[in-house]
């Protein structure tokens, strides 16, 4: 079973993580990070910057890659994953912008971009370092309900319900693209080290799902089990259905 750690607040939650990143930096001044998007991360990126800056660690060579992208928003976008992860990773971490990647969203090219970026993945050796929030759906990226536990980096469309949970980034809900490239839950699984957040009751549900509920393409979350090492961190709420 995974590890569960229970912390009365986020910052505590991010605290952990920002202890294994740097860490793990120190020990490895190339690392890979896994990066997720989402309000869920966000303490644990604040704590590795905090982290950064008081011990002058070098995270010139950190490399890093996304789980997901929307289809057809530019990248230029304020909330392309490309913009959020550029906003709220590279520049408060002071990574180096060209070793951190995100799925290209690009109408143009999205025939290929799943294995494209499969391919960027294992030309960096893999991801040492995942980090993961999961959507009330159950959701690990943007693997839906009914994504296999095997699938890669692909094109996906997203459910009406995780359309409106993330309308709160955007002016309207037609504004919301349909459609995303995430990396598949096969993808997820082969990163070293997972560390799954959650906090909030909204989360508790698909939290207790993912972690001791049954193996199941419905509970893409649940495929954290088939992982020898998952650190899952989570507040009292959280975690009040465990
Ligand atoms: C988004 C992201 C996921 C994230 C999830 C939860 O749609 N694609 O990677 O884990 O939803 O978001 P939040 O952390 O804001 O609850």
């Amino acid at each position: 079973m995974a590890e569960v750690v229970i912390v009365g607040n986020p910052e505590e939650a991010g605290a952990l993580y920002g202890d294994a990143a740097a860490e793990l930096i120190a020990r490895k001044p190339d690392a890979v990070l896994g990066l997720a998007t989402g309000s869920t991360p966000l303490p644990a990126y604040r704590a590795l910057a905090e982290r950064i800056a008081a011990t002058g660690l070098d995270v010139s060579q950190v490399r890093g890659f996304a789980l997901d992208e929307y289809v057809g928003l530019p990248a230029t976008h304020p909330e392309s994953y490309r913009s959020v992860i550029t906003r709220e990773v590279v520049e408060p971490l002071g990574l180096t912008p060209e070793l951190v990647h995100v799925p290209n969203g690009d109408p143009a090219t999205i025939r290929t971009a799943g294995e494209d970026y499969e391919a960027a993945i294992d030309a960096a050796g893999g991801v040492d370092l995942q980090i993961l929030g999961i959507g009330r759906t159950g959701h690990l990226g943007f693997n839906e309900p009914g994504s296999s536990f095997a699938s890669l980096t692909r094109v996906k469309t997203l459910t009406e319900r995780t359309r409106l949970d993330n309308a709160r980034f955007f002016d309207s809900l037609d504004e919301v693209p349909v459609h995303c490239v995430t990396q598949g839950l096969g993808t997820i699984l082969r990163a070293r080290h997972l560390v799954l957040l959650a906090f909030g009751e909204g989360k508790a549900e698909a939290v207790a799902a993912a972690v001791e509920g049954p193996l199941t393409a419905s509970m893409p979350g649940s495929a954290v089990q088939l992982h020898a090492r998952v650190t899952v961190i989570v507040d009292e709420a959280a975690a009040s259905q465990l």
